[in-house]
């Protein structure tokens, strides 16, 4: 089977770059390119992450491009406490060497779409939506050729992270996330509702540093890293794996159960700013616009990741 067509955008973040290493070493899909935009970390340092990223993984060559640097009308909030300074806090990485392409994300997603033949190339979205929103505003008629949106994003029996209404990456940039998820593309969205499913216990958290490559010490480093805030908040037993869902969905959907539902965000109230009001019992009476993910099987989401992590340098 040919492998399926994707362009990662992200703001790395630990759990991005897992989500990037999970990609990189899966035969299921072919990354065309990765789009950097400001989030955990500002743009200067979502990029270089990247970059880095893709060289731990071995792939200099993916193309590697930097994107908007704050959300379409808001001021950029990011989560160094989160991730710590640089993003990928954890792991001590080499900086890149690769360079960073000269063309803007928003271009690179335009180019591609209007490309690549209609309905091949699928967009996972690690971040706010700001690049995605940006190119369907600029070049309406690329909406119509992309083949489908997995988006990490939003919440709603888990409610919020970094507000008591809202998912970060939903929160960051509001209005690109209205304009996506009601862009009519075929969507499916990792709510925190499945990804705090997704959590790196010890013994998982052992199995990716028993690899003993580089790929899995980094992996057991960076979430070593990045539970410190989900244990305190919330008591958890590991760090969420949020963005690995959004690659492993594209390589493996049946580890992955969610309804067809009506999900809108709130882009007007202070109090609930970016909440997905996502009509999980079916009450609105509004059209269904995503595939909203509620569960997975986390033994086999865990086992294929740390065999694919197996892959790599
Ligand atoms: O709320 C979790 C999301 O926000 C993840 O994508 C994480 O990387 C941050 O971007
Ligand atoms: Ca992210």
């Amino acid at each position: 089977m040919n492998p399926r067509k994707i362009i990662i955008d992200t703001d790395p973040g630990q759990d991005d770059a897992v989500a990037i290493l999970l990609a990189l070493a899966s035969p299921e899909v072919e990354v065309l390119g990765i789009t950097a935009v400001a989030g955990n970390v500002p743009l200067a340092l979502t990029q270089k992450n990247a970059r880095t990223v893709c060289e731990l993984a071995g792939r200099p060559d993916i193309p590697v491009f930097a994107g908007c640097d704050k959300p379409l009308k808001r001021k950029l909030v990011t989560a160094e406490h989160v991730h710590g300074r640089t993003g990928l806090d954890g792991p001590t990485l080499p900086d890149p060497t690769v360079p960073l392409q000269d063309a803007h994300a928003v271009e690179f997603i335009i180019d591609t779409l209007r490309k690549e033949p209609e309905g091949t190339v699928t967009l996972c979205t690690l971040g706010p939506l700001t690049n995605i929103a940006t190119a369907f505003r600029e070049a309406p008629d690329i909406i119509g050729r992309v083949a489908e949106i997995v988006s990490m994003g939003g919440a709603y029996f888990e409610v919020g992270n970094i507000t008591p209404a809202a998912e970060f990456n939903i929160y960051v940039d509001p209005e690109a996330a209205e304009i996506v998820f009601k862009s009519g593309v075929l969507t499916t969205i990792m709510p925190l509702d499945v990804t705090h499913k997704a959590l790196v216990t010890q013994p998982r958290n052992d199995a990716f540093r028993a690899l003993g490559n580089a790929t899995g010490i980094a992996t057991a480093e960076m979430t070593d890293f990045f539970e410190r805030f989900d244990k305190a908040k919330y008591g958890s037993t590991g760090a969420p794996l949020h963005d690995p869902t959004v690659t492993a969905y594209v390589i493996a959907p049946h580890l992955f159960t969610g309804r067809h539902i009506n999900v809108e965000v709130e882009t007007l109230s202070d109090l609930t700013l970016g909440m997905t009001v996502a009509d999980w019992w079916g009450v609105s009476g509004r059209t269904a616009n995503a595939t909203f993910m509620g569960d997975l099987d986390a033994e086999g989401f865990f086992a294929l990741l740390t065999e694919r992590l197996a892959r790599l340098p």
